[in-house]
């Protein structure tokens, strides 16, 4: 595997590969990675020629009251797992090659921006469509792998794609989770033990609204309401949002179908935690686009 750190040197490898016909395959990711991330390394690896996946914890996407400084960073761990992933290309430019004095650009999603995440995170959308947009530019890859650990941000991401026609096919993969349902994330390391048992909380939530719809509760309300009550359980955990929405405007819905995005975010001590699951079945709540 190749570390690269220059945009230019990215581009110049990715077009190459393109110029000889193979496809790129692109996970973008902050690092500190574990097995969510590695299960788009997989599905990307399984669908490319070849692979490059970015590192780059983003300054743009963070709040001034958030994690940027602490966020985990552990760039030579991360590698040797790429490595042994087999992946082609690991580009981790520096903030200064990303963001060079003077750049003013933003790439915003409007309206979708501000929902779930984007309500609790002003501007975090911004920064997130901002920098993919770039990364999107810089490794021009054929395919990009986002999770569905990240509902919202796939969600505006394919929007995004769509509205400046990047010539990018969007994979979304499952979320991978601890056996005992808590979601992989960077995150959860900041987690003490008894902070650690607490966090399941957001994936029995989420369980209670799956059986509550399998019985055939379709009342948005209700299935809310059956979350919030096992998310009550845990006192020390407070609820940010627990909503069931339009997977693509991720809009709220008044009756749940098949295919509607629960999402359900939480602070469990200072750490926010996401999480959610779609309703079984192929049709899809609400607008399509
Ligand atoms: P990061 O949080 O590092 O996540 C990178 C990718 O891994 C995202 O697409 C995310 O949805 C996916 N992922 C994280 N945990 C997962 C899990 N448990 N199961 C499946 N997939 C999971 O998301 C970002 O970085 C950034 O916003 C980024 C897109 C890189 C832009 O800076």
């Amino acid at each position: 595997m190749l570390t690269v750190t220059s945009a230019a040197e990215m581009t110049a490898i990715s077009r190459e590969a393109r110029r000889s016909g193979r496809r790129v395959g692109f996970v973008p990711t902050m690092g500190a990675l574990h097995q969510g991330h590695l299960s788009l390394v997989r599905a990307a690896h399984a669908r490319s020629d070849v692979t490059v996946v970015s590192i780059f914890v983003n300054p743009k996407q963070f709040g001034p009251n958030e994690d940027f400084e602490k966020y985990p960073r552990n760039l030579e761990a991360d590698a040797a797992m790429l490595a042994a992933e087999k992946m082609d290309y690991l580009f981790c430019p520096p903030v200064e090659e990303m963001y060079p004095d003077g750049a003013c650009t933003w790439v915003e999603v409007e309206g979708i921006s501000d929902r779930l995440d984007g309500r609790s995170r002003s501007g975090h959308f911004r920064g997130v469509t901002t920098v993919v947009a770039k990364l999107f530019n810089i490794v021009q890859p054929e395919l990009a792998f986002f999770g569905q650990k990240d509902a919202a941000q796939a969600a505006i991401i394919r929007r995004m794609t769509a509205d400046l026609n990047f010539d990018v096919e969007i994979v979304v993969c499952p979320i991978v989770r601890e056996a005992d349902g808590l979601a992989m994330s960077s995150r959860n390391v900041y987690l003490d033990p008894v902070q650690r048992k607490q966090a399941t909380v957001l994936y029995r939530a989420l369980m209670r609204m799956q059986l509550l719809a399998d019985r055939g509760e379709t009342d948005s309300a209700r299935l809310a309401a059956g979350g919030r009550e096992v998310m009550a359980e845990e006192p020390a955990v407070r609820l940010d949002y627990l909503e069931v929405v339009d997977p693509n405007t991720l809009e709220p819905v008044s009756t749940t179908q098949r295919g509607a995005l629960v999402a359900v975010a939480a602070y469990v001590g200072v750490t926010r935690l996401i999480d959610n699951l779609v309703i079984p079945g192929k049709g899809i709540a609400g607008s399509r686009r």
